[in-house]
């Protein structure tokens, strides 16, 4: 059954308790979300706090894919820039699908839900994301239209040995 996905949905305690369950779910699957495993549901609220923060503030909005039980199976957060030259583009992070849903084409349902939600965006032409290199998800996004646009070599550092590139992707909207 495919997702249901709603833009700057009502943050209620369930919804917050399913996008943190579904954080660390991915993140302990090896999902390149801004952990690396083991990671709990604690490790990830001062995370989504930020994001909470920033949403209270307009600056951020989200886009949340449910299941059919109504628990989030998916998300993606939109930045707006503040800086006066830049308003006319805007960052994509926290992109995931909970494990037990991926491989079914809902990631590439998400990014279409993104893409249709940014087109709405008063003046957006852009949506920019960086991702972990060798993790293969520079390929997910590219199959979804992005290109990539920049590179910086060994500057996520998930383990003492082990230094992935920063990519950064783009899509425009025009
Ligand atoms: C990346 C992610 C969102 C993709 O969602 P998904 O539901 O598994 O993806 P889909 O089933 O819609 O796959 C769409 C296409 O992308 C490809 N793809 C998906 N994940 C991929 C990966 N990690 N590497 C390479 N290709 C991938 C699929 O093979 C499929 O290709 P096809 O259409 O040619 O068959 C999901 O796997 C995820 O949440 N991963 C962990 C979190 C993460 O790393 N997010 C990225 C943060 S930058």
């Amino acid at each position: 059954m495919p997702l249901t996905f709603d833009l700057d949905p009502e943050t209620t305690p369930e919804l917050l308790d399913s996008i943190r369950t579904l954080w660390a779910d991915v993140s302990n699957a090896g999902g390149a979300v801004g952990f690396v495993p083991p990671v709990t549901t604690e490790d990830v609220r001062p995370e989504l706090i930020k994001h909470l923060t920033a949403m209270a503030e307009g600056r951020t909005r989200l886009l949340v894919g449910r299941d059919e039980s109504g628990a989030a199976a998916a998300t993606a957060f939109f930045t707006l820039n503040t800086h006066r030259l830049m308003r006319h583009w805007c960052w994509l992070y926290s992109v995931m699908v909970h494990p037990s849903h991926q491989g079914k084409g809902y990631g590439r349902d998400l990014m279409a839900a993104v893409e249709e939600a940014a087109r709405g965006m008063d003046g957006i032409r852009g949506i920019r994301l960086t991702c972990r290199g060798g993790t293969g998800v520079d390929r997910f996004y590219a199959g979804c239209g992005y290109k990539e646009v920049g590179r910086v070599p060994g500057a996520i550092k998930v383990a003492d040995d082990d230094f992935r590139d920063d990519i950064t992707m783009w899509l425009p909207l025009i």
